[in-house]
């Protein structure tokens, strides 16, 4: 696999990046997805999280998180307190992988060589907001920014002092909190969640 470095603009601003990462074709998911999901939020966002990639409604509309785990991860920054209007939201991966079944598409988890490919996106997002903290959400996300020997089931909830940022958490992905076995299952994830987002939210003030 490729790399997006050589299509990443010099002096970088995020409607540059949109317009650039547009055109990518660093990694075979391009063929694949619809188009390319961009990051999307305020772009003096204090918050920036970091999800895996596209989701089947995202690639659909081109926006990130705007999907069931997008709806789930609203109402978890809303009882954590972090408003999504001072947030910045984006992928490790910026096109929806996926393989046919029946009718539908089903979800593929990117490949550590189309992660690669896609980082320097996500490292220019990070570049050009300069968020106060970064939220890995889920194992990708973390592995992306954190390295591959990074476990989340480990550090879940911890607050580091990074040089991606003045405060850095890996916490679960939404969507692992949809697949919970039954709804009490899924009503003790969620809030963990919620708490891990909450002690993010305490951290910033
Ligand atoms: N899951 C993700 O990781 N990102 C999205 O944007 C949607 C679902
Ligand atoms: Fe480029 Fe990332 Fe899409 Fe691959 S997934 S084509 S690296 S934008």
């Amino acid at each position: 696999t490729g790399t997006a470095e050589p299509l990443v603009p010099a002096h970088p601003t995020l409607p540059a990046l949109r317009a650039a990462a547009r055109e990518c074709r660093a990694c075979p998911l391009w063929e694949r997805g619809t188009q390319t999901v961009f990051g999307a939020g305020s772009p003096h966002a204090e918050v920036m999280l970091v999800g895996e990639q596209p989701g089947n409604e995202e690639d659909l509309t081109g926006a990130p998180f705007v999907g069931p785990a997008g709806r789930l991860l609203d109402r978890a920054l809303a009882e954590a307190g972090i408003d999504r209007s001072t947030a910045y939201v984006t992928n490790a991966v910026k096109h929806f992988k996926w393989e046919p079944r029946g009718k539908r598409r089903i979800h593929q988890k990117p490949s550590p060589g189309e992660v690669r490919a896609c980082h320097p996106w996500l490292a220019a997002e990070i570049a050009v907001v300069r968020p106060r903290s970064l939220v890995c959400l889920g194992a990708t996300a973390a592995q992306a920014l954190l390295g591959r020997t990074f476990r989340v089931t480990v550090h879940r909830g911890e607050l580091f002092a990074s040089p991606l940022a003045p405060i850095l958490m890996a916490t679960v992905h939404p969507s692992s909190i949809l697949r919970a076995p039954d709804d009490a299952a899924r009503r003790t994830e969620l809030a963990r969640f919620v708490e891990d987002l909450a002690r993010l939210a305490d951290a910033l003030r």
